[in-house]
């Protein structure tokens, strides 16, 4: 099944996901269909309804654990309500900017991909690391926290340029655009 925003709000509450999660996911949500509706102006495919799914729940492992498997196993909680496998994968590869294989077999995780492959899949990974708690805020704090972190800050680089390169434009700036117009 592919949740509605009320679906989605309710898997959490089901699963007791804090308040703070649930409005960082509402915000990446928001960041998420601001991509999702310039890439669908452009004139390319994009399923925004998995998308808008996939941002509200991309969280929802949290439950489980804080820790980077936190994104396997949302999955998991969101495979066993049957919720359909696109949305799935949005949750599984939102972690960081992607786990790389080498990674995720060191990290001990069952042998599935945790790179962001589809557009949706880009659109969410991207928008979260927009997001701090619920605040939007400038793309270089995230790249200062992954330097601080001595997290691969390549691959997070190479995020931002796919999701650039199919929305023909830097999509920190027309985040923020948006954000100000609707107030
Ligand atoms: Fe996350």
């Amino acid at each position: 099944m592919r949740p509605s925003e009320e679906e989605a709000l309710a898997l959490h509450r089901k699963y007791g996901s804090h308040e703070a999660t649930i409005r960082h996911c509402k915000t990446v949500a928001k960041v998420s269909m601001i991509l999702a509706e310039e890439l669908k102006r452009r004139g390319k495919k994009v399923d925004s309804g998995a998308i808008l799914a996939g941002a509200l729940l991309h969280d929802i492992g949290r439950t489980r654990t804080q820790t980077v498997r936190h994104g396997v196993e949302g999955s998991e909680i969101l495979k066993d309500e049957g919720v359909d496998q696109d949305v799935l994968l949005i949750v599984r590869r939102h972690v960081g900017a992607g786990i790389s294989p080498e990674e995720a077999k060191a990290l001990g995780f069952p042998d599935l991909g945790y790179v962001p492959r589809t557009t949706e899949e880009a659109v969410v990974c991207f928008a979260d690391k927009m997001v701090d708690a619920d605040r939007v805020r400038p793309f270089e704090e995230e790249v200062k926290r992954f330097v601080r972190k001595g997290h691969d800050v390549p691959r997070l680089l190479a995020l931002r340029e796919r999701v650039r390169s199919e929305l023909g434009q830097d999509p920190e700036a027309l985040i923020f655009d948006k954000i100000k117009a609707s107030g």
